[in-house]
């Protein structure tokens, strides 16, 4: 009777090193789980998950760290020790080529032995892209860029955040919305918890774990007190704490705000002539340049991508979701839309900015896929820079 692949993990393992849950998943798609498990808060490096094969079994696993920790593969290789000899590496990403914060990672896997390397996605840094493969190729490595068409659109996901980032030095900037199926956030009263049900909330935990960070409107943090973290079912934290940005022009975020008693920094931002004292040590505070009264957002998205942020998430009221469609500055929709019908004109729905006099400007999404969640449905789609 042939061994199962998981008693061949096991036993290779028992030989060496700590054990590793087995996946009885491809490799290449432990590796994209583990590029998942990187994602939030890595930037301004790429999330990257590499696994290491002996024979039949798994014998390394990386997930990349925030600088100044190690990138995945070396962590995999690490893990793997001598049994990296002859191995193949599976990689959510080219491995990179060139010295920068960390050594090149093609340098390890060459040292180490590895005989093939598996990668579906170049690296679409310009300072690597090709130049991992071919640097290994040139080592007599075989570099195989094959993958199912869902495994490259995993890892093109993955690494969406850092191509954008590449490409504008920005950050891809989602908004999340949710409303009712007349589009409304709220009723004439202000309830608004919760429009959605708890499957759908889950997932934007989920999502806040995934993004670097989160901004918000002084109005939210006024009138819902939110905490602002990723959670679970329990209501225990996930992922690494998340940065919180407040647009507060006029410094008006009171001391005692629950998201200030949360893990994760916050950046207050406030008006340049604005004196505010930050309230707790996780609280830095930075005065922006105004547009109209109000804090120039193109610039405060403009800093977040100096400051290396691949993703953030827009989760505020109708005032700043507006103001940030107003000015062209979301990549990406994920609305959450409840089978309820308010059914008042009273009621308040997700913007209150100019928007668009005729359909042809409308905000348009492209690439739009569609989720149900327990009833709920969750579209998402990248807004078209076309038209
Ligand atoms: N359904 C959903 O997805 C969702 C998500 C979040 C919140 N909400 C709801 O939204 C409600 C709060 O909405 P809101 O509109 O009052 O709050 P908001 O959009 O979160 O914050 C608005 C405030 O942000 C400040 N701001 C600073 N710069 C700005 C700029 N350039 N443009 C626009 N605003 C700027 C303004 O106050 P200053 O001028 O003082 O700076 C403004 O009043 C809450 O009831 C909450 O429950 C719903």
């Amino acid at each position: 009777m042939p061994t199962s692949i998981s008693t061949v993990i096991s036993n290779a393992l028992s030989e060496r090193g700590p054990a590793i849950t087995s996946p009885l998943a491809s490799p290449l798609d432990r590796a994209l789980e583990l590029a998942e498990q990187a994602l939030g808060g890595v930037a301004p490096r790429p999330p990257v998950g590499a696994v290491v094969v002996q024979g039949d079994a798994i014998v390394g696993e990386g997930s990349t760290e925030p600088r100044p920790g190690r990138h995945a593969e070396r962590i995999a290789l690490s893990t793997a020790g001598e049994r990296s000899s002859g191995g193949t590496l599976y990689c959510s990403l080219e491995p990179h080529a060139f010295q920068g914060v960390a050594p090149p990672c093609t340098d390890a896997i060459i040292a180490a032995g590895i005989s093939t390397v598996v990668s579906p996605l170049e690296d679409p840094n310009p300072s690597v892209s090709g130049n991992g493969f071919r640097q290994l190729k040139a080592a007599g490595i075989e570099v195989v860029r094959t993958a199912l068409p869902e495994q490259l659109r995993r890892a093109e996901l993955l690494a969406e955040g850092f191509a954008h980032h590449l490409k504008t030095h920005r950050p891809l900037v989602t908004l999340k919305l949710a409303t009712t199926l007349d589009g409304k956030i709220a009723t004439r009263t202000g309830e608004s918890q919760w429009i959605t049900n708890e499957a759908s909330r889950f997932r934007v935990h989920e999502m806040r774990r995934r993004t670097d960070a989160l901004i918000t409107g002084i109005g939210t943090v006024l009138a819902d007190h939110p905490r602002l973290t990723a959670r679970d079912q329990h209501g225990t934290s996930i992922g690494r704490p998340l940065l919180r940005v407040v647009v507060d022009t006029r410094g008006r975020m009171p001391s005692d705000a629950p998201m200030l008693h949360e893990p994760g920094d916050i950046l207050w931002v406030v008006a340049k002539d604005v004196e505010v004292t930050p309230p707790t040590n996780s609280v830095t505070v930075h005065h922006a340049d105004l547009a109209e009264g109000r804090i120039d957002l193109t610039k405060l998205v403009e800093l977040l991508g100096s400051r290396g942020l691949h993703n953030v998430m827009v989760e505020a009221g109708a005032e700043l979701a507006g103001a940030f469609v107003d000015n062209g500055l979301i990549d990406k929709v994920a609305a959450f839309i409840a089978p309820k019908i308010i059914g008042d004109n009273g009621a308040p729905g997700p913007f209150s900015g100019t928007g668009a006099s005729s359909l042809e400007n409308a905000l348009t999404l492209e690439n739009v896929t569609h989720t149900v969640i327990d009833g709920d449905i969750l579209v998402e789609g990248y807004v078209s820079k076309g038209g």
